[in-house]
């Protein structure tokens, strides 16, 4: 049963406000679910231990001077989130097959940045945002359409990079490295870290942050030097600033060995009892794994057709059973048309499911493929 209202920034926000029977509304009902959840909020959760590890990595690097937020709406206008930050019109993040739209003009946050250009117009000039963020995906144990960022950004004023000598750009970008690479070490301890540079429309330049873990490089954060033109629209002409923006689930995952993004949402005692407050990395111990169920679905499928309409219908139909979907084969006829074929993996983390239950959810996802797609299952 999902409740009619959610109270999001101190405001109250009915069902109908968000799944809406608008043309351009595509937020289903599981996602409207997740906006009251705020596990960022919850001191035994592993993303607000996390959260506030971070912020007690701010506090006793900057003497409490970083501001933090973490109770702002995730309902933003298109304008925040994108046009304030520079994405271009024509960027695919905007579409409505990546992003969920309550209207043509609002929608559901795809990153903190959406608040960065309010907050500089505000005064603002160091602080923290954390929060829920969406977005449309495809479905596997790192990929989930409701996750959590945490953005950072600081402005400087002429007399910081004055007393440097150095060019303004390179002084904000010092400074960013210097603080995240302190940052990550006051999380993992010693471990080894890369710079990557990357591109963002909001800063430039703009770099990753990659940690060596398992063997592997990791990327943990996006972050760079704010585009001048954000500080200009925003009362700032004479400043630089830096800005950086974390996955706190990615990050989680990673210090908890936690293997399954589902798992964050879940209200199992089994999970949540294995953390508590301040306890940072306590080494997550998996609850007997379940075997997953596989399925197969082919179809013919026209040009409207997703993959992350896809995902949606098998989310809508089996919630967080659904443990992985993936293409296993696509081929294309001497005719031009082309088949895909997903397998879906069914999983609970909690309990056995019994093969009634299976068939019945895939039943549903054929039925629900053929009526809204208007494909041909094969
Ligand atoms: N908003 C970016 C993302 O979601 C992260 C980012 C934030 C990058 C701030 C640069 C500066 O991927």
């Amino acid at each position: 049963p999902v409740a009619s209202v959610v109270e999001l920034g101190g405001v109250k926000v009915g069902r109908e406000d968000v799944v809406r029977d608008d043309p351009t509304n595509n937020v289903p009902d599981s996602i409207f679910s997740k906006l009251s959840m705020q596990l960022h909020r919850r001191d035994h959760h592993p993303l607000g231990i996390l959260k506030n590890a971070i912020y007690e990595y701010f506090d006793s690097t900057y003497s409490n001077k970083f501001e933090k937020f973490d109770d702002l709406s995730p309902i933003v206008s298109v304008k925040e989130n994108f046009d304030d930050v520079l994405v271009p019109s024509d960027h695919v993040s905007r579409s409505y097959n990546d992003t969920y739209y309550l209207d043509s003009q609002t929608l559901l946050r795809c990153h903190t940045s959406a608040h960065q250009a309010e907050f500089l117009r505000k005064g603002h000039t160091q602080f923290l945002v954390t929060g829920d963020v969406y977005h449309r995906d495809s479905i596997d144990s790192t990929h989930y359409p409701a996750f959590h960022q945490m953005e950072g950004f600081r402005v400087f004023s002429e007399d910081d990079w004055a007393a440097s000598g150095i060019d303004a750009t390179y002084f904000a970008a010092g400074d960013l490295k210097k603080c995240l690479e302190g940052l990550a070490r006051h999380l993992f301890g010693a471990v080894d870290m890369r710079w990557v540079d990357t591109y963002f429309p909001f800063t430039n330049p703009s770099f990753e942050l990659e940690i060596y873990f398992k063997e592997d490089w990791l990327e943990v954060l996006g972050c760079g030097v704010t585009e001048q033109e954000i500080l200009k629209r925003n009362g700032k002409s004479n400043n630089v600033a830096w800005a950086f923006g974390l996955g706190l689930e990615r990050l989680a995952m990673v210090l908890f060995d936690i293997p399954d993004i589902r798992l964050f949402w879940s209200t199992d005692e089994r999970f949540t009892s294995q953390f508590s407050k301040g306890q940072l990395g306590v080494k997550f111990k998996a609850f007997s794994k379940y075997p997953p169920c596989y399925k197969d679905i082919s179809f013919w499928i026209n040009e409207s057709f997703t993959e992350n309409n896809f995902c949606e219908v098998v989310r809508g139909v089996a919630g967080d059973l659904a443990e992985e979907v993936q293409l296993i084969d696509n081929f294309t006829n001497k005719k031009g048309m082309t088949s895909h074929c997903y397998r879906i993996a069914y999983r609970s983390m909690e309990r056995s499911l019994t093969d009634e239950e299976i068939n019945d959810l895939q039943w549903k996802v054929r039925d629900q493929v053929e009526n809204k797609f208007n494909v041909v299952i094969r």
